[in-house]
């Protein structure tokens, strides 16, 4: 029913905008969804997801035969389609500095804008700098040829038949912020059933119109609070910096454990009991990747010199260190079980993607620290069941394999494990053992059976534990 149900749009078929059109669709709704790379369009139309998420690809063919999910690379085709246009582009790290690279984010208004000629709400997902929303706003009211009829006038377009409305409440083209906060591997379920709705906006229209979009979400039950611009926005900087912050904490944890000889296992466990704690995001190792935290805490440290208040975040930029001091630290481990040299050994990593069930190497730990071992001149073949597609692309300098197959473990003299795969944990260390040149393994997730793998004689590591745990 097109006056309860309003259309939706999409800007961007990344990461999230992929996934959002397809679990909008998936919720019922009649959705189109535009990107400027044609390849991208040409993929998803013909039912091929192009990046790894597990399954998105079976939604988007049961969605595109239903009719409801189409895609396209014309802006003048979403304008005139869409009530709701959510822009979910991607706002990367500067290349010279911390900040957000708004360029996407602002290309994609400056193109929709001038093509709005009816009342519809734009809302932002993107993670961006606190304030931006205020000026993407402002744009819109000054672009927007909808807010430049009279008022009068759009309130009878907006009425006229077939038009929604909820959309035609909003009396011409307002903006809402509407922050995501899906998780890579789980990016279908965060989004039918998301834990909480975080609406930023600056009119009861605005909420109406959102909350339309959202109506079998909310039906669930999920909370949704609703606020203004600035605050939605900090929503999401925030959620993520303290997610930086539990995992760096516990790896501050695992430095001091190494000092003492004491388990950092044992005691992430302990402390996960105190209800006030929690266990979530309490995993040592060898830190935190991809392409939302680490670029995150970065452009928020930068937002916050901008206003004057860089002071308070100044201990995210500890968190940034205390990631790569573990990054350092497998490096370190590696060559003391080598006897003090990395030079020429014959290395197996195992894993290139930031975490399992992903395929995207942003920023990954396992990709770093293959590209450290490399560097000093150790011979590294690194194994990834999905990722080493994307991998060999950021890192050209290492072999790539994507199975541990015999061939790529014979006269290995170390096996490091920095991606947590399940298929990693299920390797059998008395088979691969006498196929090594020297049996020593990292295990820089705590994803293997210490004891397993020591009684098939190898010599068995892990930061933050004791070395003969
Ligand atoms: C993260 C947030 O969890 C999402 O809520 C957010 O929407 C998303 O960023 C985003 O901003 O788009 P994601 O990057 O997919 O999601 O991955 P996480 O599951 O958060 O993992 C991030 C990194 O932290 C991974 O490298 C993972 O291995 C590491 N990690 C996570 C740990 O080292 N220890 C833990 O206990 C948990």
């Amino acid at each position: 029913d097109r006056t309860s149900r309003p259309r939706l749009t999409v800007i961007g078929t990344g990461y999230l905008g992929a996934t959002h059109a397809v679990c909008m669709a998936e919720l019922g709704f009649e959705v189109l969804a535009v990107d400027v790379d044609q390849s991208k369009i040409e993929r998803l139309s013909a039912g091929e997801i192009p990046f790894f998420e597990p399954d998105l690809a079976d939604l988007l063919r049961a969605n595109l035969a239903t009719g409801r999910l189409r895609f396209t690379t014309s802006f003048e085709e979403i304008a005139a389609f869409g009530d709701v246009h959510f822009v979910c582009v991607g706002t990367p790290q500067q290349a010279g500095g911390n900040g957000a690279d708004l360029s996407h984010l602002n290309a994609a208004i400056g193109r929709l804008a001038p093509l709005l000629t009816r009342p519809c709400l734009v809302v932002g997902k993107s993670t961006v700098p606190a304030g931006t929303a205020a000026g993407i706003a402002q744009t819109l009211a000054r672009l927007a040829p909808a807010n430049h009829t009279n008022g009068a006038a759009a309130g009878t377009n907006g009425a006229a038949a077939g038009s929604n409305g909820a959309a035609a409440a909003l009396g011409g083209v307002q903006l809402a912020w509407n922050p995501e906060f899906l998780r890579e591997g789980f990016a279908v379920a965060d989004t039918l059933r998301p834990d909480r709705l975080v609406f930023g906006v600056a009119s009861p229209a605005a909420e109406g119109a959102l909350r339309a979009a959202f109506a079998p979400v909310i039906a669930q039950g999920v909370p949704v609070i609703v606020t203004d611009y600035a605050t939605a926005e900090l929503v999401k900087t925030a959620a993520n910096s303290f997610l930086a912050t539990k995992i760096s904490f516990i790896n501050a944890m695992a430095e001091v454990c190494e000092a003492v000889d004491a388990d950092v296992l044992t005691l992430a466990e302990a402390l996960s009991h105190d209800v006030r704690i929690g266990g979530n995001f309490l995993r040592p190792g060898v830190g935190f990747g991809g392409g939302c935290l680490p670029k995150d805490i970065r452009a928020f440290q930068a937002r916050a010199d901008e206003l004057g208040v860089g002071v308070a975040l100044r201990f995210l930029g500890e968190i940034d260190k205390i990631n790569n001091r573990r990054r350092d630290r497998v490096v370190e481990l590696l060559a003391a079980a080598l006897d003090g040299t990395l030079a020429h050994r014959r290395l197996l990593v195992l894993g290139a993607a930031f975490k399992p069930n992903s395929d995207d190497v942003r920023d990954s730990p396992a990709l770093a620290v293959a590209d450290l071992l490399a560097r000093t001149g150790a011979q590294v073949t690194v194994v990834d069941p999905v990722a080493t597609h994307n991998a060999r692309r950021a890192l050209p300098t290492v072999a790539y394999s994507d199975r541990v197959e015999d061939s790529v473990v014979t006269g290995a003299d170390a096996v490091v494990l920095l991606t947590e795969w399940r298929q990693f944990a299920e390797l059998d260390p008395a088979r691969l053992g006498p196929l090594m040149r020297r049996r020593v393994v990292i295990d820089a997730r705590h994803a293997l059976d210490g004891d397993r793998w020591r009684q098939a004689g190898w010599v068995y590591l892990a930061p933050g534990r004791p070395t003969g745990v």
